[in-house]
C-alpha cells in the first residue's frame, strides 16, 4: 500500500500563518503538522508516500527532504492549482500505478494513528475505506448518510441541511477503482473535483465503499482555535526531558521538555510545555501547554495555553494566553508609549484585555 499526502491547497482559513509557510507546516507541539502525518503513515507500515504540493512545494521539501528521517520515499507531485482533493488523485496516477492506497490530507491530526484501520482495508480491500467522526455541526465537511444496517447511503460535501453528523476525516484507503471514478466526474458548483463525488460515483456503480467510526481523537487544523487544542491534545502526552540548561532559581512543575541549548533562568514552567533549542527563557512563568519554538527570546514575561514559532520575542508582558506568535515576531512592552503601538502584517488578529 503507497500514501497520498495532499499538501497543496490555499489555506485561506489560516492567515496570516498561510501568508508565509504553507499551513501543513504549522508547527503542534514543536513538529510541524506534516511530521504527525509522515509518523503516522510509517507506523501503518507503509513507506512509499507522494506528498501533492503547490507553491510551497520548496519550503516542503526542505523540511521533508526525501523521507529517510521518517524511513519513507518520498516523491513530490506538482499541482499547479488546487483543484480540489479528485484531482489530486488524478496527477498522481503515475505515482500510485495500480496500488491500493491511504489518501490523507496533511493539514489532519490523528495522535492516535491510522493502524487499525489501515490493517482493516489490507484485510478486506473493499473499493474504498472511509473514515468517519460525530461532529455537532457537520456543514464544513463531508458527509456520509447510512442506511439502516449501517451501510453506506451517500456521500455529500458540505451539506447546508446534514442528514447525519457523521462528518470524513481525512484519510481515506481506495483500491485503484478509485481511478476510474475520479476520471469520471466533473467539477462541482464550486469548481473543484470533489472526492466525494468520486466515492459517490463508485457507490453508484454497485463497488463496495463502506466507512467505520473513528476511534480516537481527530482533528482538521483548518483554523487558528484547531490548531491550539491540537497543540494542547499533543502536549498532554509529553514526557518529560531536559536536555538544555536550567538554573537554581528555576523550577519545572509537570512534564516539561527543554531542549539541547535552551536556557531557563529564574522561571517558573509549568508542565506540558516545550521549549526549543536554542531559546532563552529568564524571568517569565509559562504556564500549561505552551509550544516555545527554537531561538525564541522570552524575558519577564507570562505565557500558557500558546505557540510561539522559531526567532520570535516576547519582553515584559505578563499576561498572555491562548495566543500564536508567528516566526520572529516581536511582542514586548515598551518604556514611555502611553497606549498600545501595533505594527502588525495582513490578516492578523491582535485582542487586547478588555
Ligand atoms: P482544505 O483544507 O479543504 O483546503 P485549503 O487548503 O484550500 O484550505 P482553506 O479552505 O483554508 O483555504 O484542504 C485539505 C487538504 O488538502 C490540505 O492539506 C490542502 C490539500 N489540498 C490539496 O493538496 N489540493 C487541493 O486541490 C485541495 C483543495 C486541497
Amino acid at each position: 500500500m503507497k500514501a497520498l499526502v495532499l499538501a497543496g491547497g490555499t489555506g485561506v482559513r489560516l492567515r496570516p500563518f498561510s501568508h508565509s509557510m504553507p499551513k501543513q507546516l504549522f508547527p503542534v507541539a514543536n513538529k510541524p503538522v506534516l511530521g504527525h502525518v509522515l509518523d503516522n503513515i510509517a507506523a501503518a507500515g507503509i513507506t512509499e508516500v507522494g506528498i501533492v504540493v503547490g507553491d510551497w512545494e520548496e519550503d516542503i521539501r526542505a523540511v521533508l527532504g526525501n523521507g529517510s528521517r521518517h524511513g519513507l520515499r518520498i516523491e513530490y507531485i506538482r499541482q499547479d492549482q488546487p483543484l480540489g482533493l479528485a484531482h489530486c488523485v488524478r496527477i498522481a496516477r503515475d505515482f500510485l500505478g495500480s496500488s491500493d492506497f491511504v489518501m490523507y490530507l496533511g493539514d489532519n491530526i490523528l495522535p492516535d494513528g491510522i493502524r487499525p484501520v489501515a490493517e482493516q482495508f489490507r484485510a478486506e480491500r473493499p473499493a474504498a475505506q472511509l473514515v468517519m467522526y460525530k461532529v455537532p455541526d457537520p456543514r464544513a465537511f463531508g458527509v456520509v448518510e447510512l442506511h439502516p444496517d449501517g451501510s453506506v447511503a451517500a456521500l455529500v460535501e458540505k451539506p447546508q441541511d446534514p442528514r447525519s453528523n457523521l462528518a470524513l476525516i481525512g484519510v481515506y484507503f481506495f483500491t485503484s477503482r478509485i481511478h476510474e471514478a475520479v476520471d469520471a466526474i466533473a467539477p462541482s458548483a464550486r469548481g473543484e473535483l470533489e472526492i466525494t463525488d468520486a466515492v459517490q460515483w463508485l457507490l453508484a456503480s454497485g463497488a463496495d465503499v463502506r466507512a467505520s467510526e473513528y476511534e480516537g481523537y481527530w482533528k482538521d487544523t483548518g483554523r487558528i482555535e484547531d490548531l491550539l487544542e491540537c497543540n494542547r491534545r499533543l502536549l498532554a502526552g509529553l514526557a518529560g526531558r531536559v536536555a538544555g540548561a536550567v538554573d537554581e532559581e528555576s523550577v519545572l512543575v509537570g512534564p516539561v521538555v527543554v531542549e539541547e541549548g535552551a536556557r531557563v533562568v529564574r522561571s517558573r514552567i509549568e508542565g506540558p510545555a516545550i521549549i526549543g533549542s536554542g531559546t532563552t527563557v529568564e524571568d517569565c512563568r509559562i504556564g500549561a501547554h505552551s509550544a516555545i519554538g527554537r531561538d525564541c527570546v522570552l524575558r519577564r514575561s507570562g505565557i500558557d495555553h500558546s505557540i510561539t514559532l522559531d526567532g520570535a520575542t516576547v519582553t515584559d508582558v505578563p499576561n498572555l494566553h491562548g495566543s500564536l506568535i508567528g516566526r520572529s515576531a516581536v511582542v514586548g512592552a515598551e518604556p514611555g508609549n502611553t497606549g498600545h503601538r501595533l505594527i502588525i502584517g495582513d490578516d492578523a488578529r491582535v485582542e487586547v484585555a478588555a
